[in-house]
């Protein structure tokens, strides 16, 4: 069977930010449809930016841009909701402009670490003040222009921390360094270079460093077809490769960026049959079809280097790790504890509920394999992710899984639930 995914939701937040600050028009498709894309348009229309109502279908819109100094001050709070790549980017746009702006978001957002932002960015002269609890959402922004320069080197390898500041070398004109210690997305040094802001990257240092050196005074329009999320695409994946389809599964016109894709190696190194086919190699973001057939699975180990290649796809990782001969071991992925939920909690509270057998680290988790079937109901703490591994895992043969809340998986993958229902129903057939 051939599927189609959404949007990618980093490339379809990073479009619209960019096109917002452009001069000119920007023509963008094949955008998420989804909560997340819908919050960071909200709240770059209340910075002024000519953003219509986004598709449910993919097609394009046009997005007028103000350039890079164009934002107007917003009347009321830029209410994010789930959304962390869209309080972390903005909060770097927002800072080399001259308005003064405050951010919030829901209650899994506002738990989020803010500080891994704040702290270079007022280092560049932006005034962050956290109106309650401090690191933490709300918090007013005061923006500058020009910021000053940076050197920072981030504690964690985190794209949207390297594009908050990339942002905000953009909009406040200043010269930006960032060392990470390990390689995170590129989708925005990628999207910089369309726009005509050229960036440096390279490794350094045992990690990875990226360079703003010579910031433009104004950016080009994007014309820019935003591929299927790989990170939605994995979902398919994983359930072809567990045998919930078993004739296989062919995923089209999805993402295929090198930075993203560590989650089909780990499959491979499972035993899954897994094969990728770049349309265009020389395209902005590489886009293709990736095909998965179900073999039998063994453990893996996961850690070092590859984890913030998949770091969205852990969960996957742990849930399929049940339906392995042997033990998965997953370390280096401390950074789950900070996304839309702790995701090691999650994912060690709900596999004990459904009765596999999972020993939880500081860093990851260990999950033992068995043939036996799984059942029970999951608590999704309110995270797509989480809601939608268990929703694969459910549909693997012989398991019987509730989640409690399946509507969290709207801010990434609206359909999510239908296109689950139409991939196993016709398994049935
Ligand atoms: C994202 C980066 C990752 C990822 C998130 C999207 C992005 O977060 O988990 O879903 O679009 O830059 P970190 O940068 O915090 O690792």
């Amino acid at each position: 069977m051939r599927i189609r995914v959404p949007g990618d939701k980093s490339l379809t937040q990073r479009a619209l930010i960019l096109a917002s600050l452009a001069e000119g028009e920007s023509r963008l498709s094949g955008l998420l449809f989804g909560g997340d894309a819908a919050s960071t348009a909200g709240a770059l229309r209340m910075l002024g930016a000519g953003i219509g109502p986004l598709p449910a279908d993919g097609g394009e819109i046009r997005v007028e841009g103000l350039g890079l100094r164009g934002f107007r001050e917003p009347e009321e709070a830029l209410d994010l909701g789930n959304s962390g790549t869209g309080a972390r980017l903005l909060l770097g746009a927002l800072a080399g402009s001259d308005v003064r702006a405050t951010l919030t978001g829901d209650a899994s957002l506002r738990r989020r670490p803010m500080a891994r932002v704040t702290e270079p960015l007022s280092l560049m002269g932006a005034g962050m003040a956290f109106l309650e609890e401090a690191g933490r959402l709300p918090l007013e922004v005061r923006g500058a222009c020009p910021l000053s320069p940076l050197e920072w080197h981030s504690p964690v390898a985190s794209a949207q921390v390297k594009s908050a500041l990339l942002l905000a070398g953009l909009t406040g004109s200043a010269f930006v360094i960032l060392h990470e210690p390990r390689r995170s997305r590129d989708h925005t040094e990628r999207l910089f270079t369309q726009v005509g802001a050229s960036v440096l990257s390279h490794p350094a240092q045992g990690g990875w460093q990226v360079e703003l050196r010579d910031p433009p005074q104004r950016i080009e329009p994007l014309d820019f077809r935003v591929p299927g999320d790989p990170s939605s695409a994995a979902f398919f994946a994983a359930l072809a490769a567990g045998g919930g389809a078993r004739k296989g599964l062919v995923v089209e016109g999805v993402g295929l960026n090198p930075t993203r894709t560590a989650f089909l190696d780990v499959l491979r190194r499972m035993g899954a049959e897994v094969g990728t086919e770049v349309e265009d190699p020389e395209a902005a973001e590489p886009v293709g079809t990736v095909r998965v057939s179900p073999s039998p699975l063994t453990g893996v180990s996961v850690g070092g280097d590859e984890v913030p290649g998949l770091i969205d796809e852990v969960p996957l990782v742990a849930v399929l790790a049940t339906r392995a001969e042997g033990a998965t071991r997953i370390t280096g992925a401390r950074e789950l504890r900070h996304k839309e939920s702790d995701r090691i909690a999650a994912l060690v509270e709900n596999l004990r509920a459904l009765g596999a057998e999972v020993e939880e680290l500081d860093d990851g988790l260990v999950v033992q394999g068995s043939a036996g079937p799984l059942s029970g109901r999951v608590s999704t703490r309110g995270d797509h992710r989480i809601a939608m591994a268990f929703g694969v895992l459910g549909a693997l043969p012989g398991n019987d899984v509730a989640v409690d809340d399946p509507d969290a998986a709207d801010v990434s993958f609206p359909g999510f639930w239908a296109l689950l229902r139409s991939v196993t129903r016709q398994e049935r057939a």
